[in-house]
C-alpha cells in the first residue's frame, strides 16, 4: 500500500501470542488484556532500548473491546479493563516516542467473539481508530465470507486513507483464502495493505516455527516477489523469550524472519525477558539487515538432503545476508561450501561478518571453500560485503 508507511518491515510488540484472550483480571491482573499490560509494556519498550533500535509499535490484539458497541454504535474499550480508554493509552504511548496498534475484525465478530466490523461499519470504525490516535490496524477476517472480504479489505484501506491519519494497515485477508493464487491476488493485496498474514497462527513451539518456515519456503516463488517497501508478507510474531524455543531455535527464528524481510513483532513479556532472549532480539546488525532499505525478501537457495538449508537475502550496496540453517538433531554439523556454489558473482572478494559471533572474516573469494559449524536447529548467519581490496589467502573457518 503506497501510503508512505512501512517502508521497512514494521517492528514492535504485539500482545496476541503471549497474552491471548486472557480477560481474567481478577485472578491474573498482571497478564490479563488490560490497559495496565500495555502501559507497562510501553514503559519497557521506551526504557529498555527497544524503541531506539526500531521496535516502535505497541499493538493491542483481540479482546480489548466491550462485548457491545455503545449507543451510537461505536466500538468502545472494555470499561473495566481499559478504564482510561484507548485515546489516553495512545497519548501515553506517543509521549514515549512509540506508536499504538489496534485490532479489528472484518466480520460479525472477532475471532475471540468481540464485536466485529461488518461492511456497513468500516468507515465508522476507521474514524474511531483515527480519533483515538491509532497508528496501525490489524484487520482480522473471522466470521466473514470471501465476497465480504473482497469488498471489505479494500474498503477499509480507503476508509483509513480518508481519515487523513497515517495508519499502517495489516490485513489477515490472504490467511483466510489459503494464502495462494488464484484465490489470493497478491497484486491487489500489495496495493491495498502494508502487510498481511499469509498463513497459520504461530504457537509457542518449534514445530509451529518450522511449519510456517516450510510453507513460506515451499511457496517462495509466489511470495518472495510481492514483498517490498510498503507491502510485506507476515509470517507472524516472534515468540523468542517465551517457553517453546531453545536458545538455538530462538536465534534461528530471528535470523530466518530477518532474511524473509518479515515484520519483527515480538510477543513476549518484556518485563521478565531473559538477557539471552533480549540479546537475540536486540542484535543491531540483525535489525539493520531486517530493515534494509531495498526491502528485498530473501529466498531459500539450498536444501540439502542431509537437512541443511541456506537462505540468501540481497541487501543494499551490493551487500547480502546468508543464513545456514540446520534441521539436524544429532550434533553440530560442519557444512562446507563456497560462495561460487551459492551463485555469488565470480572473482569477487568479500568481507564477512558473523551476525551472532561478530567475528570478521576478511578476504573471502568467491571460489574459496569454507566451512561453518551449525548447531542442531540452529543457524550461522553472515553479513557479506564485496571489498575492492586484493584477496588475502583464505583458510577454512571453524567457528
Ligand atoms: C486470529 C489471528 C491471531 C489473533 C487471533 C485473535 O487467530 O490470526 O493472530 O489475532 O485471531 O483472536
Amino acid at each position: 500500500l503506497e501510503n508512505g508507511l512501512a517502508l521497512t518491515p514494521p517492528m514492535g510488540w504485539l500482545a496476541w501470542e503471549r497474552f491471548r484472550c486472557n480477560v481474567d483480571c481478577q485472578e491474573d491482573p498482571r497478564n490479563c488484556i488490560s490497559e495496565t499490560l500495555f502501559y507497562e509494556m510501553a514503559d519497557r519498550l521506551a526504557e529498555d532500548g527497544w524503541r531506539d533500535l526500531g521496535y516502535k509499535y505497541i499493538n493491542i490484539d483481540d479482546c480489548w473491546s466491550a462485548k457491545q458497541r455503545d449507543a451510537a454504535g461505536r466500538l468502545v474499550a472494555d470499561p473495566e479493563r481499559f478504564p482510561r480508554g484507548i485515546k489516553a493509552l495512545a497519548d501515553y504511548v506517543h509521549a514515549r516516542g512509540l506508536k499504538l496498534g489496534i485490532y479489528g475484525d472484518l466480520g460479525t465478530l472477532t475471532c475471540g467473539g468481540y464485536p466485529g466490523t461488518t461492511l456497513d461499519l468500516v468507515e465508522q470504525d476507521a474514524q474511531t481508530f483515527a480519533e483515538w490516535g491509532v497508528d496501525m490496524l490489524k484487520l482480522d477476517g473471522c466470521y466473514s465470507s470471501s465476497e465480504e472480504q473482497a469488498k471489505g479489505y479494500p474498503a477499509m484501506a480507503r476508509a483509513l486513507n480518508a481519515t487523513g491519519r497515517p495508519i499502517v494497515y495489516s490485513c489477515s485477508w490472504p490467511a483466510y483464502q489459503g494464502g495462494l493464487p488464484p484465490k489470493v491476488n497478491y497484486t491487489i493485496l500489495a496495493e491495498v495493505c502494508n502487510l498481511w498474514r499469509n498463513y497459520d497462527d504461530i504457537q509457542d513451539s518449534w514445530d509451529s516455527v518450522l511449519s510456517i518456515l516450510d510453507w513460506f519456503s515451499a511457496n517462495q516463488d509466489v511470495l518472495q516477489p510481492v514483498a517490498g517497501p510498503g507491502h510485506w508478507n507476515d509470517p507472524d510474531m516472534l515468540i523468542i523469550g517465551n517457553f517453546g524455543l531453545s536458545y538455538e531455535q530462538s536465534r534461528s527464528q530471528m535470523a530466518l524472519w530477518t532474511v524473509m524481510a518479515a515484520p519483527l513483532l515480538m510477543s513476549t513479556d518484556l518485563r521478565t525477558i531473559s538477557p539471552s532472549a533480549k540479546e537475540i532480539l536486540q542484535n543491531r546488525l540483525m535489525i539493520q539487515i531486517n530493515q534494509d532499505p531495498l526491502g528485498i525478501q530473501g529466498r531459500r537457495i539450498v536444501k540439502e538432503k542431509f537437512h541443511i538449508e541456506v537462505f540468501l537475502r540481497p541487501l543494499s550496496q551490493t551487500a547480502s545476508a546468508l543464513v545456514f540453517f540446520s534441521r539436524r538433531t544429532d550434533m553440530p554439523f560442519v557444512y562446507t561450501t563456497s560462495l561460487a556454489k551459492l551463485h555469488f558473482p565470480e572473482d569477487t572478494v568479500y568481507e564477512v561478518q558473523d551476525v551472532y559471533s561478530r567475528k570478521i572474516i576478511s578476504g573471502l573469494k568467491t571460489e574459496d571453500s569454507f566451512s561453518v559449524v551449525i548447531n542442531p536447529s540452529g543457524v550461522v548467519m553472515w553479513y557479506l560485503r564485496p571489498i575492492a581490496l586484493p584477496a588475502q589467502p583464505w583458510h577454512v573457518v571453524r567457528q
